[in-house]
């Protein structure tokens, strides 16, 4: 199977976890649009959703289905979105596609994060994927030093020659060459630098369920 035909599979998966007549947060990254184009299937029978990103929120609005802003929903029983990378323990880290802050913003509302990805993002140790940390843009050069100390090689994420910016006109700094033994304790640690405005990795709060697209189908990972 092609990487896209596990993605869609897992997708497929996740609309079982979609409960009728709500309210469902929705991720970012072609996972997630895999998802998205499924859930307009079932579109009839969920309230509304809420979206990561303004890309997931032109995908939703698009198929029809109604967007609301996080501060109108104060709870939901799911949030579906992929990973970068997920171990066993679900601890996952996020923000391939600059996403990370709106996307652990909308998942702490939800009472399950359910995961989906395909099984290339399944690693025992994380830190092989850059990690993103999304930093106030007067910070950049402060953080990178900081993270550098931390024995990482932060990167400013760059897009047609210029610094990318996110949806909350932030900046995005890849860490490279980290070894995450300890996801809950990194996260702390990043988080309390000044500047930093979310750092990608979610283990204080990670996956509840990851659905995880193999050769031999999908398998449910629960933690
Ligand atoms: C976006 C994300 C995505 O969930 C992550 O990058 C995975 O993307 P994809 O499904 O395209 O592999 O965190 O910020």
């Amino acid at each position: 199977m092609t990487q896209d035909e596990l993605k869609l599979a897992v997708a497929q998966a996740a609309i079982t976890y979609v409960p009728e007549k709500a309210i469902i947060g929705v991720g970012t990254g072609s996972t997630a649009n895999f998802f998205i184009d499924e859930l307009a299937k079932i579109k009839h029978k969920i309230k509304a959703a809420v979206a990561s990103s303004e890309v997931t929120a032109a995908r939703l609005r698009s198929h029809g289905i109604t967007v609301l802003d996080l501060n109108e929903v104060s709870s939901m029983p799911v949030y579906i979105d992929g990973a970068d990378e997920i171990t066993p323990q679900g601890a996952m880290i996020k923000g391939g596609g600059a996403a990370l802050t709106r996307e652990k913003i909308v998942a702490s509302v939800a009472e399950k994060f359910i995961c989906i990805a395909d099984g290339s993002k399944l690693v025992n140790l994380l830190g092989k994927f850059p990690l993103p940390v999304e930093v106030i843009p007067m910070s950049h050069a402060v953080v990178t030093r900081k993270l550098n100390a931390l024995g990482g090689d932060a990167r400013l994420r760059m897009k047609d020659d210029q610094a990318l910016l996110t949806d909350n006109g932030n900046m995005i700094l890849d860490v490279h060459g980290l070894q995450i033994a300890d996801p809950v304790a990194l996260e702390t640690t990043i988080n309390n630098i000044v500047g930093v405005v979310t750092v990608g990795l979610f283990a204080q709060q990670g996956a509840n369920v990851c659905l995880l697209g193999t050769a031999e189908g999908v398998k449910t990972l629960q933690f």
